[in-house]
């Protein structure tokens, strides 16, 4: 962690870590499972090491991958609405905090509202989520952080998230797309049950569209997404000790119409054979195998709602860009 502590810091700042972590499985034993089978893949979680989060920002700054952009606008213009639309005062929790960003425009709408102000984050990395406290609590004075870090289901599921007050949730950055459909129930089921009626919870998802704009969002002429996805590859030879040759692989994303998700994948060029000696694993591709990297599930807004129906939660508003490419939904705890 680079910054220095904020004054009042330590008051204004307390960090969880999950008491009991499920043991989760390591790089090492995924990339076992996932490349040891067939078809094979890798769990899009490890795309987010130092170089993978610093190619992620730098996605979110491509002109082809929008989400981000239009998502940053409809919060920039309907923050204010969307902060008044529950009586206040409200506790502000956000699932997948990261760096936070988007966040500012929401905790100004309702620092307008109220004198001040406690924020949840949640997520899974302890220095991510100390590192973006430390950035909030030096820009706002009114703001009390109580930071959660920890995988969102154990969290959810022992009701360890206790607030004091109304909550708005944050689910924001299409992250409810990289959630298989049964997994993104249940999550909803969870946090419905975590929460009280009235209760608000705003989900960003990338809206279904033209196929030829979803893969180009997915498949850059950059060449930065497909680099993210080869990072996969340089990692495990940092970290496992394996012998990928890069120049081997190329990238590939390809909407499927039948699952409503764009899916990722990484595609042996050729007949070749690699080592991963962390996982004790010899893998022999042939040209055209293919490795799943990751699905990034869309939505229309009928669907985001009849799922939030069947969770526990009815709509309140749902913002759209002119353009219909993005949709932000306010849903209450029924
Ligand atoms: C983080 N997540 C919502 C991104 C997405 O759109 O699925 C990750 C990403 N993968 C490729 N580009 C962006």
């Amino acid at each position: 962690m680079t910054s220095t502590k904020p004054p009042g810091f330590s008051d204004r700042f307390a960090l969880y870590r999950d008491p009991h972590p499920v043991r989760v499985a390591t790089f090492a034993e995924d990339v076992r499972s996932g490349l040891g089978t067939r078809p094979m893949s890798l769990s899009p979680k490890y795309f987010y090491d130092d170089l993978g989060s610093a190619l992620f920002e730098a996605i979110t700054r491509l002109p082809e991958y929008y989400l981000t952009r239009v998502e940053r606008d409809l919060l920039a213009t309907y923050g204010r609405e969307i902060a008044g639309a529950l009586p206040g005062p409200l506790d502000l929790v956000e699932l997948g905090s990261g760096s936070a960003v988007k966040t500012r425009l929401l905790i100004d709408a309702i620092l307008e509202r109220q004198p001040a102000l406690t924020y949840h984050p949640v997520d899974i990395s302890a220095d991510a989520v100390t590192e973006s406290s430390h950035a909030l609590a030096a820009s706002y004075e009114a703001l009390r952080i109580i930071a959660y870090a920890s995988d969102y289901f154990p969290l959810l599921r022992e009701k360890r998230l206790v607030t004091h007050a109304r909550v708005l949730a944050l689910f924001l950055g299409s992250n409810i797309g990289n959630f298989e459909p049964d997994e993104a129930r249940e999550l909803l089921r969870l946090l419905a049950a975590a929460r009280h009626p009235g209760d608000g919870l705003l989900v960003g998802y990338d809206l279904k569209k033209d196929p030829s704009i979803l893969e180009l969002a997915y498949d850059d002429p950059t060449g930065v997404t497909a680099a993210f996805n080869k990072n996969l590859l340089a990692r495990m030879n940092r970290e496992l000790g394996a012998d990928f040759d890069l120049g081997a692989f190329r990238f590939r994303a390809r909407w499927n119409e039948e699952r409503g998700a764009v899916q990722s994948f990484l595609v042996s060029e050729r007949e070749q054979r690699a080592h991963v000696p962390a996982s004790d694993l010899t893998v022999d591709f042939a040209p055209g195998d293919t490795i799943h990297t990751e699905s990034s599930y869309k939505f229309t807004r009928e669907e985001i709602v009849a799922l939030a129906a069947d969770c526990g939660f009815a709509e309140k508003k749902t913002y759209t860009d002119t353009a219909g490419r993005y949709a932000l939904s306010l849903l209450l705890v029924v």
